[in-house]
């Protein structure tokens, strides 16, 4: 138990909003995250919601060292002033569980990846790996058990820890507990790919939860068709709710949404401008226009196909060659693992075999950047004509939401009927169907040969949408009602 006030507002999820490496002389530095998670529980103090504590699992051998320097909670210091305990899991237990299980596996069957005929292998190292998914999980919910206040809220975040809801609710029957994917959910034909004894275990894992939340209506559907189809819960519509063995679970949409203050002020702070020249400088005359793509290393994000689809739109209209440069930007993810090595491989193969075929001196068609580098990030996004966003499956997609939010010029774009973005962008965007890669070129090219006004136009639409729901309101809505 530690001390002061026990926290009443408990976040959990696998990665925090700090982890640390080593510095050349051996002394751990803090790298502090972003995103909706860090802003939203930022919001809990002044909102007077609250005492909040974030407890999320030691990521590496630094955070590992940091874990054990710091007992139970890291230093506010490196950790923008929240309180945050980091679980130091045994690294190998920790690999089955994220690797194994959450990356390997539960993202895969999330996104619809599966493609060969020998996966998935249910065999004998999912089996064990498994049993580390069971260990980690329970490692949270023992965490979360000690921590917590009576009767205090806790929101669990994601895939990695749906079996954390119902393991939570048997150590400590008192608490509120919410689950929030941030993933798609998938249908039940898919699902049920999975082991049923797996299956099952996800499913009553989440329903044990008070509250299970996703970012669009269609995950939450997919929830419940499956927990009706694979378990024979009942499922009630308006509003939407699970019972299942004598327990109810609600069920919420909150489709986050871009955070419009701090994209602004941070895209034009001066290392954005820096990297706005260089980029210019490379890409090669003012005339030139620009498609722009920024993702994780990822298989659902559909890099290669994007890549595809522009070398069509250079191969059928020879007239946009050395007038068009793609700015693909790619930050590494989960490259620990060989079939993300892979795809980021290929996504380098594609990009070279383009400017090999069609490049010449003075116009390189991709520039493929695969790099961790946000302010470059937000300078490619402030100097986009077209912003291309066609990932298989996806739960929100942000970049869709913020490109239109810091968009200097205005952007069009193109973005995947299959991204939950979709469901609040599709009437302003060029939608399209991922896998149809004639259909993105030729998507491509109407963005490309929008006039100015109506793209500017609907890039305000957008941004409008894109910012519906800013970080802090989405959490704490979730919040509200989870007590309510
Ligand atoms: C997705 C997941 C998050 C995850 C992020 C980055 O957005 O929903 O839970 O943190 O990807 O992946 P990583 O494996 O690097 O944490």
């Amino acid at each position: 138990m530690v001390t002061g006030a026990q926290p009443d507002v408990l976040v959990a999820s696998n990665r925090g909003p700090v982890t640390y490496a080593p510095d050349e002389h051996g002394t751990l530095v803090p790298k502090r995250g972003g995103g909706g998670l860090v802003s939203g529980l930022s919001a809990i103090g002044p909102s007077g919601r609250g005492h909040a504590l974030w407890v999320c699992a030691a990521l590496g051998d630094g955070d590992r060292a940091a874990a054990r320097a710091h007992g139970a909670r890291l230093d506010p210091a490196d950790t923008g002033g929240q309180a945050v305990r980091m679980l130091g899991i045994p690294p190998d237990t920790f690999a089955s569980a994220y690797h194994g299980v959450a990356n390997s596996v539960l993202w895969f069957v999330h996104h619809l990846l599966y493609q060969t005929p020998l996966e998935p292998a249910f065999d004998a190292g999912f089996t064990h790996d498994w049993a580390a998914f069971e260990a980690y999980n329970a490692a949270f919910a023992d965490a979360l058990a000690e921590e917590a206040a009576p009767g205090a809220t806790v929101l669990v975040q994601d895939y990695h820890l749906v079996l954390v809801p119902g393991l939570l609710r048997a150590r400590r029957p008192d608490l509120r507990i919410g689950h929030f994917s941030h993933t798609p959910w998938a249908p039940p034909d898919y699902y049920r790919l999975l082991p049923d004894a797996v299956a099952e275990a996800v499913l009553r894992g989440v329903l044990g939860a008070d509250r299970a939340a996703f970012l669009t209506g269609r995950w939450a559907e997919a929830f419940t068709d499956c927990c009706a189809r694979l378990l024979g819960a009942r499922v009630e519509h308006d509003p939407l709710r699970v019972t299942y063995e004598g327990r109810t679970t609600a069920i919420g949409v909150h489709a986050l949404g871009a955070d419009a203050d701090f994209l602004r002020e941070r895209a034009h702070r001066p290392d954005v401008a820096e990297r706005m020249a260089q980029l210019r400088e490379q890409i090669g005359g003012p005339e030139r226009k620009t498609i722009v793509r920024v993702d994780r290393t990822e298989l659902s994000k559909n890099i290669v196909r994007g890549l595809h689809a522009y070398r069509r739109l250079l191969e059928d209209g020879p007239e946009w060659r050395e007038r068009v440069v793609h700015l693909a930007f790619a930050y590494p993810s989960r490259q620990d693992l060989a079939v993300y090595r892979d795809y980021t491989s290929e996504v380098a193969r594609v990009a070279r075999e383009i400017n090999d075929t069609f490049g010449v001196p003075g116009w390189t068609p991709v520039l493929l950047h695969v790099e961790d580098d946000f302010a470059r990030s937000l300078a490619a996004y402030r100097l986009a004509d077209v912003a291309l966003v066609n990932p298989i499956r996806d739960g929100m997609n942000l970049v869709a939401k913020e490109i239109p939010v810091v968009s200097d010029e205005g952007c069009a774009l193109v973005l995947s009927r299959e991204a939950g973005a979709y469901e609040e962008l599709g009437d302003d965007a060029l939608t399209v169907n991922p896998y149809d890669v004639r259909a993105t070129a030729d998507a491509l090219r109407t963005a490309l040969t929008m006039a100015h006004g109506p793209r500017a136009e609907r890039t305000k639409r957008l941004a409008a949408a894109a910012t519906a729901l800013p970080p802090a309101r989405w959490f704490l809505a979730q919040l509200d009602a989870l007590r309510s």
